[in-house]
């Protein structure tokens, strides 16, 4: 069975003291859960860089992960303001969320420069969360899956694939981020479907069904379940609704009333 991942992107919000802060929160409610169903799920936070030594002091020794929002995939160099692999690694980050459509579309990152990031994150031991979605035009043109399985195809250029399983895929359609118009839970299932599909084409089933692929885009607790119920969606990144402690812990909790 797919252990289901719930995972919190920050982005550019909370300073140290606050992200510390939240991660502590979170941590609280999530140990008063341990022993019930926690060991079946992953809960992971991404906060921004200089936060990240903070929060891994707020999680230690609990079942939370740390997670970064971006790297390079160079090891060291000359490339000023970047962040590689292992100065990630070096402060505790097990994860790394690529390719997010923010980067994608608004800092202007390429398939290419996507797909080197990837397969550094595997050299390197890190679960990479690689980010698909089509934008709004994209979806009322009809070629929403056509634009995920190009986005993957890239992603995965440079994988075998045994590393190709540890890929966490999250499906982020651009028009649902931050929108609070999240995709229907049938939208979400008809991508995922698609995604898990293709990597059997590509890899087998074997990791097909190894593959974990979450959901990301206006998540919150009143529609976590149904996004949950569905059969190829593994969990969720949760973007505005994990800036706070109760919304998060509630979306973390999914599936424990089933
Ligand atoms: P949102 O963001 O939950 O605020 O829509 C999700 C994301 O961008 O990962």
């Amino acid at each position: 069975m797919r252990r289901r991942v719930f995972a919190a992107n920050w982005k550019m919000n909370l300073v140290p003291d606050e992200a510390r802060t939240l991660a502590g929160e979170i941590r609280r409610r999530l140990d008063a859960d341990a022993g019930n169903s926690a060991g079946d799920r992953e809960v992971i936070i991404a906060p921004a860089f200089v936060a990240l030594a903070a929060v891994a002091e707020a999680i230690a020794q609990s079942r939370i992960a740390l997670a970064a929002q971006n790297m390079h995939y160079a090891e060291r160099g000359a490339f000023t303001g970047e962040v590689s692999a292992p100065m990630l690694a070096a402060v505790g980050v097990t994860h790394v969320i690529l390719g997010h459509s923010e980067r994608r579309h608004i800092l202007g990152e390429s398939e290419d420069f996507i797909s080197r990031k990837v397969e550094a994150a595997i050299a390197h031991r890190l679960v990479p969360i690689l980010c698909v979605g089509e934008t709004r035009e994209e979806h009322d043109a009809g070629r929403a899956v056509e634009v995920i399985l190009r986005q993957l195809h890239y992603g995965f250029s440079r994988l075998e694939a045994g590393p190709a399983a540890r890929v966490v895929i999250a499906y982020e359609p651009v028009w649902a981020i931050g929108t609070g118009r999240n995709a229907t839970p049938g939208q979400a299932q008809q991508a995922h479907g698609a995604i898990r599909a293709s990597l059997r084409d590509r890899f087998g089933a074997e990791t097909a069904a190894a593959v974990r692929i979450i959901y990301g885009g206006s998540v919150n607790p009143g529609n976590i379940e149904a996004l949950m119920a569905q059969r190829d969606v593994d969990g969720v990144l949760v973007g505005g609704a994990s800036l706070e402690a109760e919304s998060f812990v509630r979306i973390a909790r999914a599936g424990d009333n089933l």
